[in-house]
Parts: structure tokens; sequence; C-alpha cells
């Protein structure tokens, strides 16, 4: 398939924007520095923290899982058997834990992911979420593919 283009003019902070690459739903979410600030505090309850396993490009092998910290892109897809989880970027709702920072949850089998796409510890989902190849077009175009 051909790359496909995301305008994220209009994302609004904590906001999350879908588009589809390959038939595959991708997310690029605008993280808020208060979101960017929670990221490391449950890292040990991660179960690949650091993104040893290469779920993502290189250049997207940081702390953020990013090219840029402020935008997270991924596929939105779980890596246990392929659902779409649920953006939950609230703080800690009650069904999902007091170490709950924000996230996705996937409601298949209970899979939770951080605002990374980094997997919890004690769920089916064996990775983190997959980052798709992508680039900077302009401060505002994100190019997928
Ligand atoms: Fe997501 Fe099973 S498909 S937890």
């Amino acid at each position: 398939g051909a790359p496909v283009k995301a305008d994220i003019t209009k994302l609004e902070p904590g906001a999350l924007l879908r588009v589809k690459f390959r038939g595959q739903p991708i997310w690029v979410v605008s993280r808020t520095p208060e979101m960017l600030e929670n990221l490391p505090k449950n890292d040990s309850k991660l179960v690949d923290p650091q993104s040893t396993v290469p779920q993502q490009p290189e250049y997207c092998q940081n702390p953020t899982r990013s090219i840029k910290p402020q935008y997270f892109v991924a596929i939105g897809i779980c890596t246990h058997l392929g659902c779409s989880p649920t953006y939950r970027p609230e703080m800690a709702p009650d069904d999902l834990g007091a170490e709950w920072k924000g996230g996705w949850f996937c409601p298949c089998h209970g899979s939770k992911f951080d605002l990374a796409g980094r997997v919890f510890k004690g769920v089916p989902a064996p990775t983190n979420l997959v980052i798709p190849k992508h680039t900077y077009l302009t401060d505002t175009t994100i190019l997928v593919g």
C-alpha cells in the first residue's frame, strides 16, 4: 500500500487521531507534558520498558518510543490476538488500578499498554505495540509507511 499522510494541525493535547494504512488503524496521539512526565513512572511494571524487542524502527527505540516526544504514532492492534485496544488517557479509572497513568486497554482479554504503547506485565499481550515507519514531511504532517 501507498504511504498515508496524517495531518496533525488540529490534534489537541491529549487527543488521538486515527488514520488507516494498509487496512490497519494507525494512531497519532498528542501527549501532554503531564503524560510525558508520567511515562517513566511505571517502568518496573512493564515487560520491555527499554523497547529491546524490535517492535519499532530504530529511531523510535527511546524512552518515548517516538521521533518527537509529544507525538506518539503506533499501529492500533493488540499484540496478543489482534483486537484494537481502547484509548484510556485518563488517570487511574477504577477498573484499571491505582498504577494506571493512561494508555490503552484491550477489551478482548485485558491487555494494558502505557502511553508509549508499552505492555504491562501480567497480561496476555507479549510485546509492546508496533510502531510503523514514519517521518515528518512538515511540523504538522506525518507520512506513515
Ligand atoms: Fe488484546 Fe487478547 S487481543 S488482549
